[in-house]
């Protein structure tokens, strides 16, 4: 069946993700160290860290692949205090970046000011989604669904 055989090769091409960018944080992580610019050496560790999320995320999506685990109102329940208090320090966080931001009109620092903000965005979006929706087993939908609280 032709869902099937795509889920086969997304598993593999997901497999494959995970262990490029675990090569990616290797490889980063021999250059960062040779690098003598400090300033080149903290933002390829920002690269690395972002490698490392990229393979989590693939984690993640193996997960949802092998129908292993469903993430529901159940299992929130566990770590919901913890995503409570984070989405808190995630928004005032935005805001304080927000705020950096518009102090400063050096392209270097509002280059790397917008980095972060834009990661900021993407972490509250992520916490949002973890807070508001499901991610449930759907085997007649293959990938699995995603669906409101
Ligand atoms: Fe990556
Ligand atoms: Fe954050």
């Amino acid at each position: 069946m032709k869902g099937e055989e795509d889920i086969e090769r997304l598993k593999t091409m997901v497999n494959q993700l995970i262990k490029v960018e675990e090569e990616v944080i290797d490889l980063t992580e021999k250059t960062a160290s040779q690098a003598a610019n400090a300033t080149v050496k903290y933002l390829l560790r920002a690269i690395q860290h972002d490698s490392r999320k990229h393979a989590d995320l693939g984690r993640a999506a193996l997960e949802i692949l092998e129908y292993k685990q469903i993430a529901g109102a159940e299992e929130r329940k566990e770590v919901w205090e913890l995503l409570k208090k984070h989405e808190e320090m995630e928004r005032k966080h935005k805001d304080f970046l927000s705020e950096m931001k518009s102090l400063t009109q050096t392209p270097a620092l509002q280059y790397i000011f917008e980095q972060i903000w834009n990661d900021e965005k993407i972490h509250h979006a992520m916490l949002e989604t973890m807070m508001t929706k499901r991610f449930e087993k759907d085997p007649a939908k293959y990938w699995g669904a995603l669906l409101g609280s």
